[in-house]
């Protein structure tokens, strides 16, 4: 792409390749010091573990322009501190925090004219990622490692922008298992949700939510994205389970929609027998930002919220634009939420 004649108020959420990259090897112990590189195609052995048994774990994050030119990360190191719990459970090494996210400035800078403008509704997407490499057979965690982040600058993740989603609310198939990796951003996830998210897409629907492993009654979260419920008496309830990954932009929201707006908010089983209580909906996360959801496919029946499913409802529209406001610095960031890039 050529960020000269880019429209950046037309990108849709898609690989873009631009310069830069940063790739970091682990050996014996220690990582080495990471180097930038237009390299984005990767050398690795063929028995590697990442792609055997999935030894992959990611992170997913946006750096944004303020209307004064200024690029901003949104709580990176919470990022890092997920990444490091995802490496954890997938026996990985850890990287240490401040390196993270040095490679990750490092990379946005070398691209900085690709960082999309301030006010088109485009931000610059960053990956980075972590894969085990090395010669390999057998099960086992693997010997060497592979951190590398690539940036992308994207449009709206769903190509309804702010606008209802409808999702399927999948009652045979499980994301992940109940004490499994879903609270990694491990790739595995992600490859169990390619078929429901198939089917689902072949009936009509955007996204699939699903049900906890256990009993098929409680909420879960989306293929790539939490979820959260507007009930009566301003109350505003997210599903709380071990095998979701725990969003920060879902921590972010409520926590202004608790302190800033006064809602009560409830992090619990949220059961779908109470789906006909639901007066709005929302997915949300980095990629997803706050995605008003109009309508469950639950066992053949579509249940609408605000408007029967056609508009986003005034709550999510609240928090939506409060939530994009703060991203870009428009609005004053109380909580240290921001971290400057230059
Ligand atoms: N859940 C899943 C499965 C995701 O892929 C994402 C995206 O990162 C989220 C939730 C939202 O997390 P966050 O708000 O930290 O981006
Ligand atoms: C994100 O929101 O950053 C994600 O990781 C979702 C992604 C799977 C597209």
């Amino acid at each position: 792409m050529d960020p000269k004649t880019t429209d950046w108020s037309k990108l849709d959420f898609s690989y873009k390749y631009v310069p830069y990259r940063f790739h970091s090897y682990w050996k014996d112990g220690a990582w080495d010091n990471g180097k930038l590189t237009t390299e984005n195609k990767l050398l690795i052995d063929e028995g590697a573990v990442c792609l055997h048994y999935g030894q992959e774990i990611f992170e997913g994050m946006k750096a944004q322009r303020s209307k004064d030119g200024r690029i901003r990360l949104f709580r990176p190191y919470e990022n890092a501190r997920r990444f490091n719990e995802s490496a954890w459970r997938l026996l990985m090494p850890e990287i240490p925090e401040d390196r993270f996210i040095d490679a990750i400035k490092q990379t946005l800078l070398a691209n900085e004219e690709y960082i999309p403008p301030y006010g088109t509704g485009a931000a610059m997407y960053i990956r980075p990622f972590m894969l085990g490499v090395g010669e390999n057979l057998g099960v086992k965690p693997a010997k060497e490692y592979q951190f590398i982040v690539f940036v992308t600058p994207v449009g709206p993740y769903f190509k309804e922008g702010f606008n209802p989603i409808s999702l399927k609310v999948e009652t045979y198939y499980d994301r992940a298992a109940a004490h499994g990796i879903g609270q990694a951003k491990a790739g595995g996830n992600y490859s169990a949700s390619l078929l429901p998210l198939k089917n689902a897409q072949d009936e009509g629907f955007n996204e699939v939510v699903y049900l906890d492993p256990i009993h098929h009654k409680y909420f879960e979260e989306t293929g790539a994205s939490n979820v959260f419920f507007v009930l009566k008496d301003n109350v505003i309830a997210t599903p709380k389970s071990e095998s979701i990954l725990n969003s920060i932009v879902r921590r972010s929201v409520m926590d202004v929609a608790r302190e800033d707006f006064g809602y009560r908010v409830e992090e619990r089983q949220v059961s779908v027998d109470e789906i006909d209580t639901f007066l709005e909906a929302g997915a949300c996360g980095t990629a997803a930002v706050i995605t008003p959801i109009g309508c469950l496919g639950y066992e053949g029946k579509r249940y609408k919220f605000y408007a029967d499913g056609k508009e986003p409802g005034p709550i999510t529209t609240q928090l939506y634009k409060h939530l994009t406001a703060l991203q870009v610095g428009d609005i004053e960031d109380t909580r240290g939420w921001l971290e400057e890039v230059c």
